[in-house]
């Protein structure tokens, strides 16, 4: 097959003269790289079914990005033939993060930045915000078809690649306009034969909408080895990345960033990010903790319960899971006789995080219950538990790691389940306080 290098138009033989474009001496031959790399694999495999004992154990050499919080969710760094999506909302911060990371990798090796998205101006000006200067390494080169890239990573030898953004560059075998989904997942299996076959790291930058485009990067989760989402709204100026998939690592950490006008900067001391501001005496307020991988975080959360004006009552929840939120809602009215029917309800999450963890069920009850009252819930303390259908309070996991960084964050007070109680050392220098149903959660609203 031969290609069209300034089109695209394909021809099954050599032309002279595109009958596309009109332009002269541009047929390149197209290598068909999906069978060749099939063949190639179950030569070079020669497979067998085999013992766990058989297979030989490799240790995998991490190559650290030296962006700490970065290398935490990779695992300590990332691992040659590795393929990383990354996917936000446009505007999040991918393309800053990702020049940081190229500037980091380039002095490990060479690094190729394919803008595809933007022109190489576009990205010496964004360079110039993130003090970037000249480095040998690195490369940034404006080209969106992926045979292209392909033929110059293997020529100069790159290690590692960057594709900013997988939306915007396509394969001319595939018919498919950029950005569709038989395109985009082409493209993505396209890079991950790519690294596999040279060896290198693939970074994939995808956009994510608000209205979860079809095509988005959820289409690529199980093509490649590690996805990372920024999930904060783009509105705050903080940047969750979340690690939901990684084969060379664990999954389900997060690394805290905070968007400045010299880029991205580690948000390092993560206890302090979710924490309130000290407005005293208002209500609908409670801090929880919560676990977020294996590390325990402190988060305020606010609630605001307010009389609805004609037709629909509004329920809304930014940040805490909307289906948990209305059962806390049908257990409020049905267990502590609070009608809100006729009411508003709103629950945010500070800071832009999402949060999962049943144990933030009684701080979010009592956030809704303190501002449907208009009394202020106790202060300077965290509640944990679990809330039941039946209004009861229930154990929650890892109690004394909560414990220790609500103890490490200055809080001097906590609420518990009565049944986590037993776990809970005598001798902690917390007043500790245990309940058993939520109905006896009343007595902290003043
Ligand atoms: P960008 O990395 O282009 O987002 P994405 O690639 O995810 O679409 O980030 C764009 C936003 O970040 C833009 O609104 C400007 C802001 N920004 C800063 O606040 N400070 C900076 O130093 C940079 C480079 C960008
Ligand atoms: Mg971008």
């Amino acid at each position: 097959m031969f290609i069209c290098s300034k089109c695209g138009y394909q021809s099954p033989k050599w032309l002279g003269k595109c009958p596309a474009c009109d332009s002269w001496q541009s047929f390149e031959e197209l290598e068909d790289f999906s069978r060749k790399s099939e063949v190639e694999i179950i030569k070079e495999k020669n497979t067998r079914p085999l013992l766990l004992e058989e297979i030989k154990r490799t240790e995998f050499k991490r190559i650290p990005i030296q962006i700490e919080s970065l290398d935490g969710l990779l695992g300590g760094g990332i691992v040659k033939g590795e393929v990383i999506l990354i996917g936000g909302e446009p505007g999040v911060g991918k393309s800053t993060l990702l020049l940081e990371v190229a500037q980091n990798l380039s002095s490990q090796g060479k690094v190729l930045y394919v803008c595809a998205e933007e022109s190489p101006q576009q990205i010496t000006l964004r360079a110039e915000r993130l003090n970037i200067k000249n480095c040998k390494n690195l490369y940034f080169y404006p080209e969106d078809n992926l045979y292209k890239v392909y033929e110059e990573a293997k020529k100069d030898k790159f290690n590692f690649l960057i594709v900013d953004s997988i939306q915007v560059v396509y394969l001319p075998k595939v018919e498919a306009s950029r950005g569709s989904i038989s395109q985009v997942k082409e493209c993505a299996n396209f890079l991950t034969q790519l690294a596999k076959s040279l060896n290198i790291v693939v970074f994939i930058i995808g956009h994510v909408t608000k209205e979860g485009a079809i095509a988005g990067p959820k289409l690529l989760e199980h093509i490649v080895d590690c996805v990372l989402y920024f999930e904060t709204e783009v509105s705050s100026n903080f940047r969750i990345l979340r690690s939901i998939k990684n084969r060379f690592g664990p999954s389900g950490e997060i690394a805290a960033f905070e968007m400045t006008s010299r880029g991205l900067k580690e948000a390092k001391n993560l206890g302090k990010v979710f924490l309130p501001h000290k407005n005293r005496g208002v209500s609908g307020s409670t801090v929880v903790c919560i676990i977020e991988g294996t590390k325990p975080l402190l988060v305020e959360l606010q609630a605001l319960v307010s009389k609805a004006g004609f037709g629909i009552v509004k329920r809304r929840a930014l940040g805490f899971d909307f289906n948990r939120f209305l059962l806390l809602l049908a257990v409020i009215e049905k267990r502590l006789k609070i009608s809100l029917s006729s009411d508003d309800v709103f629950l945010n999450v500070s800071g832009g995080l999402r949060i999962t963890d049943p144990s933030a069920d009684l701080g979010a009850s009592l956030a809704i219950i303190s501002s449907f009252k208009d009394k202020e819930v106790l202060p300077d303390t965290v509640f944990i538990g679990e809330i039941g259908l039946a209004g009861e309070v229930r154990a929650v996991s890892n109690i004394s790691m909560r414990i220790k960084e609500i103890k490490r964050l200055g809080f001097k007070k906590i609420v518990v389940p009565q049944e986590n109680l037993k776990e809970i050392k005598k001798k902690e220098e917390l007043e500790i306080i245990s309940l058993n149903s939520l109905k006896e959660a009343m007595r902290f609203l003043k």
